[in-house]
């Protein structure tokens, strides 16, 4: 048992006593061996320590089986089309490490059918994951919005939203196959949780052990001093949340573009009871005054973002920085090192609809932190999977 199992989850305990049986519990019917219809109620399928359980016992099992599907892929048929991008490259007596573009490797792989397979088994993953959770969602939208609204104004934290705010048109794509991207859709974080649990995060994701880990690997100021700490493209607050967790005296606030997913994330960590304010506000106009926060960090959120949107938001980073402060963001690597990471990012960004990869390798990032006024250092704790590649900090 981790320690977050441990957390009381006062909401959800809440909302039943209030809403009795009715809103979370499942009629369902069935046809006795006589032909007559039995009605059954079932209870409210309730917290797997941080994770709501998914309404359904079906949904949970197909979740099962794409989280295993997944890892299948990632770890066996990924490995063989490695194997056979090694093979193919060699025969041309070409370095798999050779710097060229994305559509010279393309030209060089695209024809093998174990490496197009792989592709294709990972973007259709995403695909049909997010239309079956949204599907299951949306039968249920009812409950699941009644659910979100008690929510909005419970504390501890805050929530804030801001559904006339402008959307930069970046912003609106169906970003890996989400459909609805992360703001046209209600439930857009209940399905952002899920999916990456069945698959980016693969069962890392419903206690928030991989954020935790971020957290703990996060680099402070030299002084020591946090008091305040943001978190740019939150999501649905897994990192702010254990950023307050690690810091329990900050103030800690998460943003995003995305309502429904701030929505959600206030509902989680009201559930969790760790008081963090979340608020829909733009990465590149946070809102927050100049030299503000001790710590800023981010998750995945670049690779999500235009060049000129990731440009605009380090800008802005290093504004309500406080002197001293540190902008700790975590991403994938890049340049991608191989011939064949660079067929494979293609493919996720044509067919996996993640529309900003390109741009995402083309921005200078430690140049443009330097432009924008901060000192950069290579991360403390190297290139593993949950520390920044590199980190600003503000003079
Ligand atoms: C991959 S998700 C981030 C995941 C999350 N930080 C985590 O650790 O799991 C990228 C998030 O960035 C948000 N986002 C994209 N552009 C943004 C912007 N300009 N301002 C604020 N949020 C933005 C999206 O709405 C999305 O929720």
């Amino acid at each position: 048992m981790t320690d977050s199992r441990l957390l009381t989850m006062k909401r959800r305990d809440v909302f039943l006593s209030v809403a009795a049986a009715t809103a979370s519990a499942t009629a369902l019917s069935m046809q006795s061996a006589e032909g007559k219809e039995i009605v059954r109620t079932l209870a409210a399928r309730g917290h797997d320590g941080i994770y709501a359980r998914l309404p359904t016992l079906a949904l949970e099992s197909k979740g099962d089986f794409y989280a295993g599907q997944y890892v299948w892929r990632a770890a066996h048929l990924e490995y063989a089309a490695e194997q056979r991008a090694l093979e193919l490259l060699k025969a041309k007596g070409i370095d798999p490490k050779s710097d060229m573009s994305w559509a010279e490797a393309v030209a060089l792989l695209e024809s093998d059918p174990l490496i197009a397979m792989t592709c294709r088994t990972r973007s259709s993953q995403q695909k049909l994951k997010y239309q079956l959770l949204q599907k299951a969602y949306h039968e249920r939208a009812d409950e699941f919005l009644a659910e979100m609204e008690r929510a909005d104004k419970m504390g501890p934290g805050s929530l804030e939203l801001n559904p006339r705010m402008f959307l930069p048109e970046y912003t609106t794509h169906e970003i890996h196959s989400m459909p609805g991207g992360y703001v046209g859709d209600a439930f857009a974080g209940h399905m952002y949780h899920s999916g990456t649990d069945w698959g980016a995060y693969v069962d890392y994701n419903s206690q928030d052990g991989a954020h935790m880990a971020m957290a703990k690997a996060a680099q402070i100021p030299k002084d020591g001093k946090v008091r305040r700490i943001l978190e740019i493209g939150t999501s649905i607050g897994q990192l702010a949340t254990s950023m307050k967790r690690r810091f329990p005296d900050a103030e800690v606030w998460g943003i995003d573009v995305g309502g429904p997913m701030v929505r959600y994330a206030h509902m989680k960590a009201a559930d969790m009871g760790v008081a963090v304010n979340f608020a829909q506000r733009l990465a590149e106009d946070t809102k927050f005054p100049a030299n503000h926060f001790d710590l800023v960090v981010s998750n995945l959120l670049f690779h999500e973002v235009s060049e000129q949107g990731a440009k605009n938001i380090i800008k802005e980073v290093a504004r309500i920085l406080r002197p001293g402060g540190v902008f700790s963001p975590t991403d994938m690597n890049t340049p991608p090192q191989t011939v064949k990471a660079k067929y494979t990012l293609w493919y996720n960004y044509r067919w996996n609809h993640e529309d900003w990869y390109a741009d995402w390798h083309s921005v200078d990032f430690a140049g443009e932190m330097r432009a924008s006024g901060l000192k950069t250092t290579n991360s403390q704790n190297g290139r593993d999977r949950f520390s920044p590649q590199v980190i600003g900090l503000k003079a």
